[in-house]
């Protein structure tokens, strides 16, 4: 048992593995995997532009440009960890983009749930907590016109089995799965796991039941109803949050009880309440 745990813990999600475990799936059918890479998500809107279909999946496990969001770069050491991006061609207007990255969070919540038991929480816009620490981020790139949606690149970077205790400059914000667990989890059964979540997902988004995605999001949500500081890098003002709309757009009530609302940007949660990681 324990030499099977260890031999798939050490098991790299090529594509082989995942259409095994997802013969079916549409997110096996094209699957681009290289050892090293730029940017997953680079790769996959070159693809798109290059008239990929919709389904295919860029994975690496080491990035030489890893992007993340506001120009920031993304960090992970090679082997460890799950760097991929999907890419998507749904038959929406512009104003449903963010529900695919609210997508991805919700299947990336259910799916370390059922695999690890750990509960996370989404940090808006797009950031996996637990346990009060940064374990995933998602960017989500697009290309459309005024009404609709070319393609959505959704690039992920979730932190599986990097051991964050030895990074001073990260381990009070960042963690992974295995810091949390205090054993390592294998990548492939995860990441068969986080596709199939996703494929169920996204059926339903094509139905048109994005609130569906938005309820699961509102309740996976680490800010709804809490108190947060806008801009905390910059100008600092605090507000509460009252929920978010359709557009991703975080909406807030100003001290003084002013209601507005924040596109872009990040928001730092005040006190927060840090549950039990696990039932
Ligand atoms: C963030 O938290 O700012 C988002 C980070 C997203 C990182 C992932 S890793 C795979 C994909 N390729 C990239 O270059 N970025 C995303």
């Amino acid at each position: 048992m324990i030499i099977a745990t260890v031999i798939q813990q050490g098991e790299s999600p090529v594509p082989e593995m995942l259409r095994e475990r997802l013969p079916r799936s549409l997110f096996t059918r094209t699957v681009y995997y290289a050892p090293v890479l730029g940017s997953t998500n680079s790769r996959a809107k070159e693809l798109a532009e290059r008239g990929e279909a919709e389904g295919a999946l860029v994975i690496t496990e080491r990035q030489t440009r890893g992007r993340g969001r506001l120009g920031r770069q993304w960090h992970s050491p090679s082997g460890v960890n799950l760097l991929f991006s999907v890419l998507f061609r749904p038959p929406f207007s512009l104003d449903r983009v963010f529900s695919l990255t609210m997508l991805v969070a919700v299947s990336l919540v259910d799916a370390i749930r059922e695999m690890t038991g750990l509960k996370t929480l989404i940090k808006w816009p797009n950031d996996i907590y637990c346990n009060g620490k940064k374990t995933a981020g998602i960017l989500t790139e697009f290309s459309a016109d005024t009404k609709a949606i070319e393609y959505v690149v959704v690039g992920t970077g979730l932190n599986v089995n990097w051991d964050l205790r030895d990074q001073p400059e990260l381990q009070h914000s960042a963690t992974s799965l295995m810091n949390e667990l205090g054993y390592p989890v294998s990548r492939v059964t995860l990441f068969s796991c986080v596709l199939e979540i996703l494929e169920k997902n996204y059926g339903l988004l094509l139905m048109g039941k994005d609130a569906l995605i938005r309820d699961q999001w509102n309740r996976h949500s680490m800010v709804i109803g809490r108190d947060v500081l806008i801009d905390p890098e910059g100008e600092k003002k605090r507000a509460t949050v009252t929920g978010i709309d359709r557009n991703g757009a975080l909406l807030i009530e100003e001290e003084g009880g002013r209601a507005s609302s924040i596109v872009c940007g990040d928001v730092r949660v005040l006190f927060p309440s840090l549950p039990g990681n696990r039932d």
